[in-house]
């Protein structure tokens, strides 16, 4: 494989730090499936899921997001005040502005830390490290904070069969800085907005409350497809990636996608001819889909088990609403 030549004058960037934050409520199917007239089975089969996190109203976005920093900032070894930027990839912080990033940054100590939230759903975490990669290559930041967080059950609609045994809580962030060597590689990234209601919020606010009756917007899936979009197309954009990053399927240590669905992932492990040897992320079975949380809390989950190990190279891959997608390799810290 032949090595991605780094442009003259810019430096590397690496992951320095993972931490992740998961709601205390553990919700199995069974106490979801009446009110969608489905069955623990179904669910397992056709989602993998077997149960989820559901956050309390004490465990809000903001909380979850400083639990999950504190914890990477402490494995960096990063202090808050050497925090240059806050990335919030995110869809649901229910306030339109101001973004959910500056109160973060605020409770953390990060301060004057620039701070804004990103919107791209379930790719929102790989925008982030994409951004944040760049930032700390160009010298604009030195190291960054990027986090995913959802509090998706705000916004699930709990009768809704397409979306209501998938979506879930939690939040998970890395601490992106300065690296000799590359620890993030190049991202691919796109979006196909001819595909743009396939998941979506189900009415818009105006009309949500112009309505006779006020409705309160939840999401809503095509989940047939976005289940095949997603099957198809998505492997070849992880290709891609490790095609930039010049690495190999057999150079890969771990792979990490979205945590949509088990048949997703294993659909792409296929089209990618994964090896035995690599791990693959299967927090979707306990955690459910958190958007824009799922890979760094699957990502930490893995040092967690210690199923990953410093130094290892992990493939990225995010996709959702829109739609949209990134992917990277990165260096476990
Ligand atoms: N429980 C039980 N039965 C259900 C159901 C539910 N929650 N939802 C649908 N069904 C039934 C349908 O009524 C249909 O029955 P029929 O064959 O008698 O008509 C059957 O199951 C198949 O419906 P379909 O919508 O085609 O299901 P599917 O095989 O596509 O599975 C998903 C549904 C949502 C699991 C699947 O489409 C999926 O995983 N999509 C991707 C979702 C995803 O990961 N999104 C995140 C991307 S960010």
């Amino acid at each position: 494989m032949t090595r991605p030549q780094q442009p003259p004058g810019l430096r590397h960037s690496r992951i320095l730090g993972v931490g992740a934050y998961r709601p205390r409520r553990l919700v199995p199917n069974s106490e979801i499936v009446a009110a969608i007239d489905s069955t623990d089975e179904w669910i397992q089969t056709r989602s993998g899921i077997k149960t989820r996190r559901i956050a309390s109203d004490d465990e809000t976005v903001t909380s979850m997001s400083v639990a999950a920093c504190r914890t990477a900032l402490e494995r960096a070894g990063v202090s808050p005040y050497d925090i240059d930027c806050v990335i919030v990839a995110t869809v649901s912080h229910l306030l339109q502005t101001p973004a959910v990033a500056t109160l973060i940054a605020e409770e953390l100590g990060a301060t004057p830390a620039a701070a804004f939230d990103l919107s791209a759903a379930c790719a929102g975490f790989c925008y982030g490290m994409a951004l944040a990669s760049d930032m700390v290559r160009c010298g604009t930041a030195h190291n960054v904070l990027v986090i995913g967080v959802e509090k998706l059950s705000d916004i699930t609609d709990p009768t809704d069969r397409g979306t209501a045994f998938i979506f879930a809580d939690g939040a998970g962030a890395v601490v992106v800085g300065p690296s000799d060597t590359m620890g993030i590689s190049p991202v691919v990234w796109g979006s196909d907005g001819s595909k743009y209601d396939f998941i979506r919020q189900e009415v818009a606010w105006d009309d949500a409350f112009q309505r006779d009756e006020a409705t309160w917007p939840t999401l809503r899936m095509e989940g047939n497809p976005v289940f095949r979009w997603a099957s198809f197309e998505m492997a070849k954009v992880a290709k891609q990636a490790l095609d930039l990053a010049g690495v190999g399927v057999d150079e890969l240590d771990a792979f990490i996608p979205h945590q949509a669905n088990m048949r997703i992932t294993d659909a792409m492990a296929r089209s990618l001819k994964l090896p035995p040897s690599v791990v693959i992320a299967r927090d979707v079975a306990d955690q459910g889909n958190t958007s824009a949380a799922s890979v760094p809390l699957a990502l930490d989950r893995l040092i967690e088990d210690g199923q990953v190990s410093s130094g290892d190279r992990a493939l990225l891959i995010a996709f959702g609403a829109g739609l949209a997608y990134a992917s990277q390799v990165v260096t476990i810290p």
